[in-house]
């Protein structure tokens, strides 16, 4: 039997596109860039986790000589959430990255895709995820999980 599997996004074109909240966490990644430790690729990355208690922490790209040994920007923030508010849902990721042409949109790596879900399956609730480049072009998906279907779960 043949299935289909079907996700949403939205774009904007300008951050006053967004509500209030949603804006302040994507300029909150923008500028969570500038911290990114990213002397190998030279391509930093900005991200900023919202939580349903209204804290907001961010997150950057920490890379090593030792290149697996660094991190993507959104687990460096995903983990540092959990680390500190491991019983509070999240509400929102924002990402931020310059894109190479106005057509591509940045979209996270696989493995922070998964990292991204299982947050969303231990709480029991999904959260939006919001991207943006330096165009302030902006996509938003309200599941981390339409980014990976299929994710590994065990059990
Ligand atoms: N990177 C992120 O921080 N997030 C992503 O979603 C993709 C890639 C980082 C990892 C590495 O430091 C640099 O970007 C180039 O891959």
């Amino acid at each position: 039997m043949k299935k289909e599997l079907t996700i949403h996004y939205t774009q904007f074109s300008r951050l006053t596109d967004l509500g209030l909240e949603d804006q302040a966490l994507l300029v909150e990644a923008r500028e969570q860039q500038a911290n990114a430790y990213a002397p190998y690729s030279k391509f930093k990355v900005g991200a900023a986790v919202r939580l349903e208690n209204l804290q907001i922490i961010g997150g950057n790209n920490q890379e090593n000589a030792a290149y697996p040994s660094g991190l993507c920007a959104e687990r460096v923030a995903l983990f540092a959430s959990a680390a500190r508010f491991p019983n509070v849902k999240i509400e929102a990721l924002a990402i931020y990255a310059n894109s190479k042409n106005g057509n591509t949109v940045l979209s996270p790596c696989g493995a922070c895709r998964q990292v991204m879900q299982e947050y969303e399956s231990i709480h029991g609730t999904s959260y939006k995820v919001l991207l943006m480049d330096q165009d302030e072009k902006i996509t938003l998906f309200n599941s981390s999980s339409d980014l990976l279907p299929f994710a590994f779960k065990l059990g």
